[in-house]
């Protein structure tokens, strides 16, 4: 009795084993490794990058603390809200929903003013060096484009977005 139930309790799992339930689980080990290695090559950029060190602005032109005041330019704003539409910022982005690219309103809030100007300037490399940039795009899954801005246009944006964080406390 006993022998002739052992093969048919046995048999499922022969099955799975032989039927790639063994495979699947080596391959899924394998995609680790790959994003292991992956990540490896990026911490390996990033040592030979003169073993740079992230600040907590980012990777950007922008390195000096800005010292801002807490009143809003407002003509600046209106000018960055010009460039963000010009700039091509809207076709990823609105400031009260996902889009593409997170929502902004609030993002003042969040990071420091130098860091989102970097960001704007100089995305490509804030996603591959920076921290915060990174965990961003693992969780968008697309990378944000250079739009070529300046430092100026950038300084206006960034009065835009601080000044739509504040209308939504008021
Ligand atoms: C192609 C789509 C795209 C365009 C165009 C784009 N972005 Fe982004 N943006 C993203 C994505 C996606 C992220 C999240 C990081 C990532 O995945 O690269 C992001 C991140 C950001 C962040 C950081 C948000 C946070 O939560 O910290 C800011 C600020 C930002 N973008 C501003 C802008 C501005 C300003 C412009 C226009 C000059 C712009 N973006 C153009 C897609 C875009």
């Amino acid at each position: 009795m006993v022998m002739k139930r052992l093969p048919m309790y046995l048999l499922p799992i022969l099955l799975v084993v032989g039927c790639g339930g063994g495979k699947k689980s080596e391959s899924s080990s394998n995609t680790t490794e790959q994003k292991a290695q992956q990540t490896a090559t990026v911490e390996q950029t990033q040592a030979t990058a003169q073993s740079e060190q992230v600040s907590e602005f980012g990777v950007g032109p922008i390195q000096e603390p800005l010292n801002l005041p807490e009143t809003i330019d407002e003509a600046l704003a209106k000018k960055g809200q010009e460039l963000f539409d010009k700039k091509g910022c809207t076709a990823c982005h609105e400031l009260d929903k996902k889009k593409v690219g997170p929502p902004l309103r609030g993002v003042t809030d969040q990071r420091p003013p130098e860091w989102i100007m970097n960001m704007i300037m100089n995305p490509d490399e804030m996603i591959l060096k920076d921290p915060v940039a990174q965990k961003l795009l693992e969780e968008y899954g697309v990378p944000m484009t250079n739009q070529n801005v300046s430092k100026d246009e950038a300084r206006a944006i960034l009065e835009f977005l601080r000044k739509a964080a504040k209308e939504k406390k008021n």
